[in-house]
């Protein structure tokens, strides 16, 4: 039996698993992120040989050395940017994520954004709540369809492809991206070009991000390349919010030099650019891509199923490097 730390409550299956498997569990009481230093003080209370941590706990050298028996940081996310990895393998820390189970989710939803951005769904919501509607008009809130229309992926990892392939199967839409490597596969599957970095930008009607957040991808979406985007184009982002310059993505909305944008991640969250909420030609959402009760409970299982295998001895399938 070990002990385990959990930095916050999370869906029951993966914390079933770890239980079943004989560990004990300490599961953070607080609703909310703990600070580094609340972390680091509850992991020194116990000798924890394995911790199950999220995205929004920020996992270092410090963290690491407050729990020196704990073998494995198990994070309850696709994405690692929050962990130090350099950290983690000085130590000796194997460190693991939930890939696969959230691919299918996150495109949904991803989709479901650039529906709603283009069809003005939520804009169109507060105009009929607030009382605004009397009488259907002619040119009452106009959006713009997606068929036919080029998407451009950047990213082309699980994510990015699931994405593209909705839409070209469901909707039509003809795909460009970019990735630090060609995809033959991709390619032929759903006919996707391979475009540079600027030509995307330059050429697609819809931006979808799906790249992880590292250094050579903080603001990737710049001032810059946003000035090259199509005056009718939208762009989304469901992948990390410093992936956008959003302050440089807030004036290009506000002059109306794209038409507009879906936002589920955010450069400082849960804080928002200056302007961005004054404005409706975005939809904004507070990081749910992957929150089906379905998946969050898969990604539970994953984390789990990670920490039991390396307390028994095997290496966890999803391991980060
Ligand atoms: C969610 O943002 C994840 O990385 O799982
Ligand atoms: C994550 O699952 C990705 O590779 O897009």
């Amino acid at each position: 039996m070990a002990q385990i730390f959990v930095t916050r409550q999370i869906p029951r299956p993966g914390l079933e698993l770890l239980e079943a498997a004989g560990h004990e569990l300490t599961i953070s009481e607080k609703d909310g992120v703990l600070t580094k230093e609340e972390l680091v003080t509850a992991l020194q209370e116990k000798e924890y040989e394995a911790v199950l941590c999220l995205l929004t706990d920020t996992i270092d050298g410090e963290v690491f050395d407050a729990a020196p028996k704990a073998k494995i940081f198990a994070n309850y996310a696709v994405g690692y940017n929050n962990i130090d990895l350099e950290a983690a393998k000085e130590r000796g820390v194997v460190i693991t994520n939930t890939p696969g189970v959230l691919t299918e989710t996150v495109a949904e939803y991803t989709v479901a954004l650039i529906l709603s951005v283009m069809h003005r769904i939520p804009e169109a919501d507060w105009f009929t709540r607030e009382g605004n509607y009397d009488g259907w008009a002619p040119e009452l809130l106009l959006g713009n369809n997606i068929r036919g229309k080029k998407l451009g992926i950047l990213g082309a990892g699980r994510i990015g492809q699931e994405v593209a392939k909705s839409l070209v199967n469901g909707f039509g839409m003809s795909v460009i991206y970019n990735d630090i490597k060609q995809n033959e596969a991709f390619e032929s599957e759903v006919g996707a070009e391979f475009k540079e970095l600027d030509e995307v930008f330059t050429e697609a009607d819809v931006i979808s991000v799906h790249v992880p957040l590292l250094e050579s991808t903080k603001h990737l979406v710049s001032a810059e390349r946003l000035a090259l985007m199509k005056e009718t184009a939208y762009i989304v982002n469901t992948s990390r919010g410093p992936v956008v310059d959003e302050s440089a993505l807030v004036e290009v909305l506000r002059a109306k030099k794209i038409r507009g944008a879906g936002l589920d991640v955010f450069e400082d969250e849960p804080a928002l650019a200056s302007g961005l909420i004054e404005l409706r030609n975005v939809v904004l959402t507070p990081h749910i891509a992957s929150a089906t009760e379905d998946t969050r409970g898969k990604m539970s299982e994953l984390a789990g199923q990670s920490i039991v295998d390396m307390l028994a001895g095997k290496t966890p399938e999803h391991v980060v490097e």
